[in-house]
């Protein structure tokens, strides 16, 4: 439901806390502004600034926020698995981006650093989102291969290069949720509309030449609210941190729904 006004609870409190570096001396500082909320005290969410010295990070997004937790606040809670961009669970809004802390160099940002949680999205705690709406959207999607004919007895369910190939630019997707959340139609319709994440994801078992129930899928996202609230803002594209293009997925799958009218 459309939204106008932020509940109380999400305004920002001006009290956040600094963290000053102790020892300058030959120091390269960085300040990192960080959102930080946690539900189990009453106040509003505020930003804590924390001065970093670059000279002694790694350097990656990821590792200064690693760096921050085990250096100088323990409290600090976000997602991270991999360190390598194949996880998908380090998304987060980086300077105003959606994107993978860990593949997101610090060197790319001028300035003092800031860092919210993804947009749009219910706050568990400090930069971890609540994705149980994202993850039932998936799961209604059946992401799996779905079949009828006979299980092959003696190899796997082949398919040719050629079609193998069709699954190129989908099967990478690591489910991260930065084009979702960067989504406008996602913001406001977020219950209904399945978004592009899901559906870059739907179009791939689509695409899959050894799926045997494209009619189905095509039938079940056939929806005025599930697919057709795309209106090809092209966000999603634009901050898809693997460089993926799920409106091209969207386009496809809408084409398909038209071929099988006519
Ligand atoms: S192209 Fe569609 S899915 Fe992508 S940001 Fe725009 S409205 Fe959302
Ligand atoms: S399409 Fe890109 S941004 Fe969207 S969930 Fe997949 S990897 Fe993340
Ligand atoms: S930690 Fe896995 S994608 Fe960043």
């Amino acid at each position: 439901m459309v939204e106008f006004a932020l509940p109380r609870n999400s305004k920002i409190n001006k009290n956040g806390n600094f963290y000053k570096l102790e020892n300058t001396k030959g120091a390269n500082i960085k300040n990192v502004k960080v959102y930080r909320y946690d539900p189990e005290d009453a106040d509003n969410p505020r930003i804590d600034t924390y001065q970093i010295d670059l000279n002694d990070c790694g350097p990656m997004m990821l590792d200064a926020i690693i760096k921050i937790k085990n250096e100088i606040d323990q409290s600090l809670t976000f997602r991270r698995s991999c360190r390598e961009g194949v996880c998908g669970s380090c998304a987060m809004n980086i300077n105003g981006e959606n994107t993978l802390a860990c593949i997101k160099p610090i060197a790319d940002i001028k300035g003092d650093i800031v860092i919210y949680p993804l947009p749009h999205m219910q706050v568990v705690k400090d930069l971890v989102p609540d994705l149980s709406n994202f993850y039932a959207q998936y799961e209604h999607i059946k992401p799996w291969i779905q079949t009828e004919s006979k299980t092959p007895t003696t190899s796997e369910r082949l398919q040719t290069p050629e079609d193998r190939a069709k699954l190129d630019g989908f099967y990478e997707c690591v489910l991260c949720a930065c084009c979702s959340t960067a989504c406008p139609s996602y913001w406001w319709n977020g219950d209904k509309y399945l978004g592009p994440a899901i559906l870059l994801q739907a179009y791939r078992w689509i695409a899959d030449s050894r799926d045997e129930h494209t009619d189905e899928r095509l039938e079940q996202l056939d929806d005025s609210f599930k697919l057709y609230r795309c209106h090809t803002i092209m966000n999603c594209t634009r901050t898809c941190p693997k460089g993926l293009n799920p409106a091209k997925a969207i386009a496809e799958i809408k084409k398909l729904l038209i071929k099988r009218v006519i």
